[in-house]
């Protein structure tokens, strides 16, 4: 009793309070000309979608006026009025509407932001309405009871800071000469305006990002009728309910994206990476829809002498013998002014040492300053030397390439790879990169001396490391897509000592945990702990920037000597083998359930496969590795763990994964695996969807009765295709689709992979675009159709060898 009152209480207080508060009442969605807002008062548009207040980004302790989520749990925010120019006290800095113009005072009542209309008396009446849209609109004619219908006069809608929202324009007013841009933030913490910036190009009908106003680095394409030539995903997003608009008339041109289903949250943000991004809210976080350009190709993306590598977490880095131009800066993922040198250049003193040459191999190389024609490595090397202004060179086939001054757009590729270059970068000769390297150190450097030199080289980079790991650790900061990272003990506490065990996947045991902030995760503890530290960060910097709603999505990760962890998202309904081949069956997965979780995968492997920077190949598509979120919505887990293969396909695996029963056919035979051993998983996969139970189930009387050789006879030779329903669900399925389902399986798990469709085929087959043709029976399943069963599980058995 005293608990159900104790808060109507309190709220009568507030309410009592606030209502002798001549300033702003309650959380209204108008400003009018009388009032004034400032401190922690907020305006909620009228469906509570959306607010606008003070707010200060991340641990910045200066404040802006900002519009923000209203029903997100994460402050998200969509809008910056004075990005340019924050206050410092929000208690006495106001927003208010001052001859017909919405402004901002700071606390020395001085304008520092306003409307900028031209002031008139007409205007006297106007008043700033926060739309549910998200759109601030500055009005005339609201609250009077006039004739006359409302004018809008200013909307934040046509001046956007960095986010395009849904029903916004982005374009052109050919009357006032406008132009809509889009300016990512200064960093993470600064919505000043920063280096990049989206905008249309009025002479094509097109979209393009800058950098600092000048150079052009990507472009949309011209517009194709329905989506931009350049931007394929927004093809899949058109079947998702995103619904594009460009128009092009005599008084404007503009590009506008809806979406048909209200509940779905997303938003357009050109980010301080240099990307545009389509970002989704799915369960509980943002999610990158897609993304473009790739990050290595944002130019000057990592500054003077940093190197950009991808997929990577973080993407920049320095050169060896450079360090961070400014350590706060690139903390906060704004790498634009690059690396600078440990140790200065000798060149010129005449008194010092000569600089010395670094070999960086694996490179992919910006465009040089000179090229110069010699006829060896050493003479390249000496035209370097001789001049102070030169900092790196590379030569080959009797080309010599020199770049002067501080170097852009350096990347790393890897050894291995075809267009990786060698480049030369001058150091002084002083340089702790050469130390413990060379032996012309003079005779008094003996081996000794030399080792402890390493060794404390070592040390010095073991106690750097240590300071960025705890510096990490301490900030626990998460900065859009990245990864938070944990402390051991930390995530002791949050699984209870790893009590609550979830399942044991491939790579080890997973535990359910308890963020501080309530969310739940699910927590995996690696076992391979013989695995490096650079296998380690490989493996979570991919996985970290792979997000899809059908994948599982990685939070955060934990490394502490020999204790490797990762943070996932926490799925409520478990793994759909629990669902499928449950004894109990009360709760029996529906039709339609199935269909859509066979859609979902589907669409989570076209990502892994073709979308991401990598091409990645799950080699474990199971049902153990397929999660149900609350609404049954399926998620890949597990992916990225087993190797990453180049977009060329052509690399063998070298560890061979997989579970039985799931394994294509070329696993045995020793050929190069490509993606189509996913999609014979799956196909596999969509049998045990149809059936209820796993391929694998084979009772002593159940001779040729291996579900995937029965279900393709009756696919492809005709038959009673609701009788290879899962019993349980009583033949309540929509006839059509498990036709289609079937016959899909039946494609998917072709002995020839080249018969095999692609995952994006089998989504368009899924979703209805394309109709799907009768398949032939495969090869293997007529095999095990005649097969007697001991033969079968051999055959099921002899993939073990796999493993
Ligand atoms: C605003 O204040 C002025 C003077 O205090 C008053 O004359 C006017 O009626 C007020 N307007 C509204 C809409 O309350
Ligand atoms: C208010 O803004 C003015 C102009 O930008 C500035 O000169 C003044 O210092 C600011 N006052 C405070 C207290 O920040
Ligand atoms: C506006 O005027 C109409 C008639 O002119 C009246 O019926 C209505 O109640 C008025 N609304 C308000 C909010 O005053
Ligand atoms: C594109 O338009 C700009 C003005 O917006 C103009 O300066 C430029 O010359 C045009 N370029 C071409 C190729 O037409
Ligand atoms: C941006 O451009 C201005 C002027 O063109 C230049 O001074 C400045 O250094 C540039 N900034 C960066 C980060 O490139
Ligand atoms: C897309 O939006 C335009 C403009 O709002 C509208 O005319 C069209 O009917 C929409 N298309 C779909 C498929 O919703
Ligand atoms: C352009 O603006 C004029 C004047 O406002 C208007 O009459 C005309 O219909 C507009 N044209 C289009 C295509 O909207
Ligand atoms: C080589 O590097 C380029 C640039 O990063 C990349 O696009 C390509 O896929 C790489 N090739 C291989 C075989 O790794």
């Amino acid at each position: 009793m005293i608990m159900r009152t104790f808060p109507k209480v309190i709220l009568a207080l507030i309410i009592l309070c606030f209502s002798n508060n001549k300033i702003l009442s309650h959380a209204a969605d108008t400003l009018s000309p009388n009032q004034t807002l400032s401190g922690d008062q907020t305006i909620v548009s009228s469906g509570g979608n959306f607010e606008l207040g003070f707010f200060s980004p991340g641990k910045s302790s200066n404040y802006y006026i900002g519009i923000w989520y209203g029903k997100i749990t994460e402050k998200t925010v969509i809008w910056v009025a004075n990005r340019e120019a924050p206050i410092s006290d929000k208690n006495s800095a106001q927003l208010k509407i001052s001859d017909g113009n919405l402004m901002l005072v700071n606390e020395s009542q001085i304008e520092v932001w306003s409307t900028g209309l031209g002031a008139t008396d007409s205007r006297s009446s106007a008043s700033a309405v926060l739309l549910d849209d998200g759109n601030l609109v500055l009005r005339q004619g609201l609250g009077s009871n006039s004739s006359s219908p409302a004018l809008n006069l200013w909307e934040s809608y046509n001046n956007p800071s960095h986010t395009w929202m849904p029903g916004a324009k982005i374009g052109y007013n050919k009357i006032t000469k406008k132009k809509q841009i889009l300016t990512s933030w200064k960093n993470s913490e600064d919505p000043a305006p920063g280096l990049f910036t989206l905008e249309p190009d009025l002479n094509k009908s097109q979209y393009v990002i800058r950098r600092n106003n000048s150079e052009q680095y990507w472009a949309s394409g011209a517009w194709a009728g329905v989506v931009f030539s350049g931007v394929p995903e927004m093809r899949t997003a058109l079947k998702n309910g995103y619904n594009f608009t460009y128009v092009d008339n005599e008084n404007e041109s503009y590009y506008m994206y809806t979406i048909r289903d209200p509940s779905i949250i997303s938003r357009q943000i050109m980010d301080v990476s240099g990307q545009v991004k389509q970002l989704l809210w799915v369960g509980n976080s943002w999610n990158v829809y897609w993304s473009v350009p790739k990050q290595c190709e944002v130019p000057a993306y990592c500054g003077e002498f940093g190197v950009c590598t991808e997929p990577s977490f973080p993407f920049c880095s320095c050169l060896r013998g450079f360090k961070h131009r400014f350590e706060d800066e690139w903390e906060l993922n704004d790498f634009s002014a690059g690396c600078v040198r440990e140790d200065a250049l000798e060149c010129g003193d005449a008194d010092r040492r000569k600089d010395e040459f670094m070999m960086s191999p694996g490179m992919g190389l910006p465009q040089y300053s000179r090229l110069l024609r010699v006829k060896s490595r050493g003479e390249c090397e000496s035209a370097c030397s001789s001049e102070c202004s030169c900092t790196a060179y590379a030569y080959d086939e009797g080309g010599c390439s020199l770049w002067d001054g501080g170097i852009l757009n350096l990347q790393w590729v890897g050894e291995g790879n075809s267009s990786g270059r060698t480049i030369y970068i001058r150091l002084s000769a002083y340089s702790s990169v050469f130390r413990g390297q060379k032996s012309d150190k003079g005779v008094i450097i003996g081996a000794a001396v030399g080792c402890s030199v390493v060794a404390l080289v070592m040390l010095t980079v073991l106690a750097e490391l240590w300071k960025r790991w705890r510096r990490s650790v301490e900030t626990n900061k998460v900065v859009e897509g990245s990864l938070v990272a944990f402390k051991y003990k930390d995530l002791q506490n949050v699984t209870k000592n790893f009590s609550d065990k979830l399942g044991g996947g491939g790579f080890g045991s997973v535990y359910r945990g308890t963020l501080p902030n309530s969310t739940v995760v699910a927590v995996k503890k690696l076992e391979s702990v013989n695995q490096g530290e650079k296998q380690f960060r490989a493996e979570v910097g991919t996985i970290g920037t792979i997000q899809h709603v059908n994948l599982v999505r990685l939070l955060g990760l934990c490394r502490e000597g020999e204790k490797q962890l990762l943070v996932y998202e926490y799925l409520q309904n478990g793994s759909l083998d629990l669902h499928l081949f449950k004894v109990d069956e009360s709760k029996v997965l529906e039709w339609s359930t199935r269909y859509q979780i066979a859609l979902g995968i589907a669409r989570g492997l076209v990502y892994l496969h073709e979308k991401c920077r990598d091409c990645i190949i799950h080699c474990d598509i199971k049902p153990e590795n397929i999660l149900l979120d609350a609404d049954f919505c399926p998620k890949v887990g597990d992916f990225g763990l087993a190797k990453l293969i180049g977009r060329d396909f052509s690399r063998v695996l070298t560890t061979m994964r997989g579970t039985r029963g799931y394994l294509a056919p070329e696993w045995l035979s020793g050929v190069a695996i490509t993606t189509k051993a996913d999609v014979y998983s799956y196909g596999m996969l969509l049998f045990e969807l149809v059936s209820g139970r796993r391929n694998t189930d084979l009772s002593a009387d159940d001779t040729a009765n291996f579900f995937p050789s029965l279900a393709a006879t009756v696919t492809v030779n005709g038959g009673d295709i609701l009788g290879l329903l899962d019993p349980s669900l009583e033949g309540d399925a929509d006839e059509e689709e498990v036709s289609t389902i079937c016959k899909v399986a039946c494609w998917c798990v072709q002995d020839d992979e080249h018969m095999r469709p692609s995952m994006s085929r089998v989504v368009q087959i899924l979703e209805g675009v394309v109709a799907v043709s009768s398949p032939p029976i495969p090869q293997g399943l007529k095999v095990l159709l005649a097969a007697r069963p001991e033969q079968l599980l051999f055959f099921i058995d002899s993939s073990t060898t796999a493993n």
